[in-house]
This record gives C-alpha cells, structure tokens and sequence, in this order.
C-alpha cells in the first residue's frame, strides 16, 4: 500500500504546530517562567527557541523528508548502516515514555473539564478551594488511571483514522478552536480587576536575574525549548516524513516557531492576569506539576461566571493536549507500519495497549510520574535531538543541504551552509553542555 502523505500544504503546518502546541505551552511554560524569574527566563527561552529550536526543527524534517521513513528506518536507510536504526530505536522508547506521563496530565485536564462543565464550580468550592488535598485526588490513583485511559483512547481513535483523516483532520479542527479559545480568553482577561498587576509579574525584566543566573536558567530552558517544540523525540521526523518535496522547510519551520511561542506567551496573558485579579500569587501557591491547576481553579471558583470561563479554559487544553499525544503515538505506531508492515489498526492497539498499562503506572506512582515526566524525558529528548543533528551533519553533509533548499527560496538556500555547519558542531556541542547541567544541577 502508498505510503500516506499529508493532502494540503496547511495539513501539515497545522499537524505540526497541533504537536508542538501542547502542555508545554500551557501547563509547563507559565510555571517555568514564574520561577526562573519571569521574563529574564522568557528571554533566555526565546534566545534558545530561535538559535538552536528552529535550526533544529530543520534537522529532524531534513531527515525525515529525505527518507519518507519514520526515525529507525530514515536513519538506517540514510546511514546505510544498521547501527544508526539502533540509534533511532530510542525514538520508539522516547514516544512511549513521552504518552506514558503525558497522557495521565491529559485525564486531570479532561476531569477538570468535565467537572467544572457540570457548575461543580460552584456546588463543591471544597473541589478547587481546596484543592492541595483534591489535586491529590485528581493527581494520583484509580480515578488518574480511568482519565488516563479516557483521554489515550481518544489520542488512539485519531491516529486509527490515519494521517489524512485522523491527524489532519483532528489538527484542522482542533488548532483553530485553541487559538480561538485562547484569544477570547487574553482579552476576557484583560478586563478583570488588577490584570496589570499579572502582566507586569509576567513580563517584569531585570537584566540582572540573567547575568546572576545564566547557567541555572539555561538548563531549564533549554529544556522547555525542546519538549515546546516537540523536539528530539521524532515527532518532527515521522511528521516531515509525510511531506512533499515542494514545501519550503525554512518557511514552515520558522511558521511553528512563531505559532508555538506565541501561544506560549498568549497563554501567559490569560493565566497571571487571572490570577492576580484573585489575589493568588503564583510564587505562593507552590511548584510541582499541580501548581497551575490549583492556582487556577481557585480562581475559576471566586469568578461570577467561573463555570463557563473553567470550561473554555480546558477545553483549550484537552484541545492542545489531544494534538500533541497523538503526535507521541505516530512515533511508536509509524514505527510498526513502516518497518514490520503492520497495518495501522493493529500498531495503534497494540501500542495504545502498551502505553495504557506504562500510564497506569505513572497513575499510580507519583514518584515514577515524576522522574519519567522530568529527569527522563529532559535526557531524552537532549540525546535524542544531539543524535538526530549530528546525523544530519555528518552522515547526511550534502545531502541535508540539497534537501533543505529544495522547495526553499533563494534565503532559504544561502542560509543552508552556515545551518550545517551548526546543526553538525555548534549545536550537538551546547545540547551535550546541557545534559550534563542536568545530572549536576537538576539532581532530581
Ligand atoms: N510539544 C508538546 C507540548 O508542548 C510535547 C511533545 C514533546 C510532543 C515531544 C511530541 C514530542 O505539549
Ligand atoms: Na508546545
């Protein structure tokens, strides 16, 4: 059977930036920016976004463009070599791990959602009043694990529907509605007593926080820069590996980086001015993966309209989340259709089965839910995207230059040569210099 492709040139756009816009954006980026230090963390961020994210980004389509192959088969067949489909194995291992935690902070969302559509509210204020005890229901156990598998059979059910009707599709819907969304929540926002006060905790500079701080922030950083972009798992490979010859890759990449950030930064406008109009001090009600949620939802709880302002706010996120899971189950799934000719039904449920009982793991066991959704994917996706560039500049050369120019403009080919020549030295170098600020600085 043909291989599918994507069947509009915005398909795949969207399909792209639906993976990269995601928890990331919504879920990790405040908190993170909230306590690196606010806009000095922002600014390192966007540095890391633009220098090593877009370049980057470049690399995986590069790969899989060139080989219409998901990661294990694009690198061995590039390669020649066995040993490089070996390397690429860790794509399958990084998308599982990836859905595994994922997908448990999709079903807290999709409770949320659930629960504040039917006024909860207002008729059990203990529910997000007092939230350090109920996140912890929400969080961790059996009714975690239910949600889990409600939001993975959802993420399961589009990627059965295939690339053309199920990810496209699914994106095309779903990227609209969250910027929609979003937009009318910034402006709602911006009317609410005391937003000023949220923007300036947001986007207050202070020069010296980065010459203070500039390693401490940088591992952080460039952490959020990868996973935000859906780096280094390749999600970017499998997705490119759809995709004609006639797109301009530095046109489309550069488009992801914009969109992904900006709905990052939006997402920002929406959240602090929020919870600043509750007087709620997102330094106060703690870290950890609960913060957000508890911060919010005792905000939604204060407002007069909070049920309906709660249910637009996480039907943004499940919308987001959904177009990112399904971008870690193609991985593990196109793995199976491409190298054992399995056909997609059949990969679909046997890795949506695999990951049901990994998740359910993560359900149950905070401390493996954290160590999987922090230390492990941050070394993951670092030594994956290390591994992907240095194949790029050094097994691929020419190649990857002929395959970026092609469908790209006269810009894009004059910038090809210096863009290799950082994907294959300068790059690899700084993702190494980060992994290693990881297992010494962020020794959790
Ligand atoms: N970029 C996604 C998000 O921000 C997460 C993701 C990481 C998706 C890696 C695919 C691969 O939520
Ligand atoms: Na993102």
């Amino acid at each position: 059977m043909a291989r599918e492709t994507w069947a509009t040139r915005l398909g795949f756009i969207l399909a792209a930036v639906g993976s990269a816009v995601g928890l990331g954006n919504i879920w990790r980026f405040p908190w993170q920016t909230a306590e690196n230090g606010g806009s000095a963390f922002l600014v390192v961020y966007l540095g890391i976004v633009l220098l090593v994210g877009v370049p980057g980004l470049l690399g995986e389509f590069v790969i899989g463009r060139r080989a219409n192959k998901s990661p294990v088969g694009a690198l061995r067949e590039l390669s020649g070599q066995r040993s490089w489909g070996f390397i690429g194995m860790f794509s399958v291992i990084t998308g599982i791990s990836l859905l595994s935690f994922y997908s448990v902070v999709g079903g807290w969302i999709i409770r949320y959602l659930l629960e504040s559509g039917v006024s909860l509210v207002g008729s059990d204020p203990a529910y997000f009043t007092n939230p350090g005890q109920y996140f912890g229901g929400v969080s961790a156990g059996a009714d975690a694990a239910l949600y889990h598998l409600l939001f993975l059979g959802l993420t399961a059910l589009i990627v059965f529907a295939g690339i053309r009707k199920g990810i496209e599709l699914g994106t095309k819907i779903m990227m609209p509605a969250v910027l929609v969304l979003l937009g009318g929540l910034a402006a709602w926002a911006a009317t609410q007593p005391n937003a000023a006060a949220g923007y300036a905790f947001f986007l207050r500079f202070d020069p010296s926080v980065i010459s203070e701080n500039f390693f401490a922030i940088l591992g952080p950083a460039a952490g959020q820069a990868l996973f935000t972009l859906s780096l280094g798992a390749g999600t970017m490979i499998t997705y490119a590996s759809y995709l004609g010859e006639d797109r301009s890759l530095p046109f489309d990449g550069s488009a992801i980086a914009v969109l992904n950030t900006s709905v990052g930064v939006i997402t920002g406008l929406v959240v602090f001015p929020l919870l600043f109009s509750q007087g709620i001090n997102p330094t106060e009600t703690g870290t950890g993966p609960g913060a957000l949620f508890v911060g919010l939802a005792g905000a939604f709880s204060q407002l007069p309209a909070g049920t309906l302002i709660a249910t637009a706010f996480f039907a943004v996120v499940t919308l987001a989340a959904l177009s990112s899971s399904i971008s870690m189950l193609e991985i593990p799934v196109a793995f199976l259709v491409d190298e054992y000719d399995v056909s997609r039904k059949r990969a679909v449920a046997g890795m949506a089965g695999l990951v049901a009982v990994t998740g359910t793991v993560c359900a149950f066991e905070p401390s493996i839910f954290g160590f999987v959704a922090g230390t492990l994917v941050n070394i993951l996706l670092t030594a994956g995207l290390a591994a992907f560039l240095l194949f790029v500049g050094w097994v691929m050369g020419r190649d990857a230059i002929e395959e970026l120019a092609s469908g790209a403009g006269a810009l894009g080919r004059s910038l090809s040569t210096p863009w290799l020549f950082a994907v294959g030295i300068v790059l690899p170098l700084f993702l190494v210099f980060t992994l290693l600020t990881h297992f010494g600085v962020d020794g959790s």
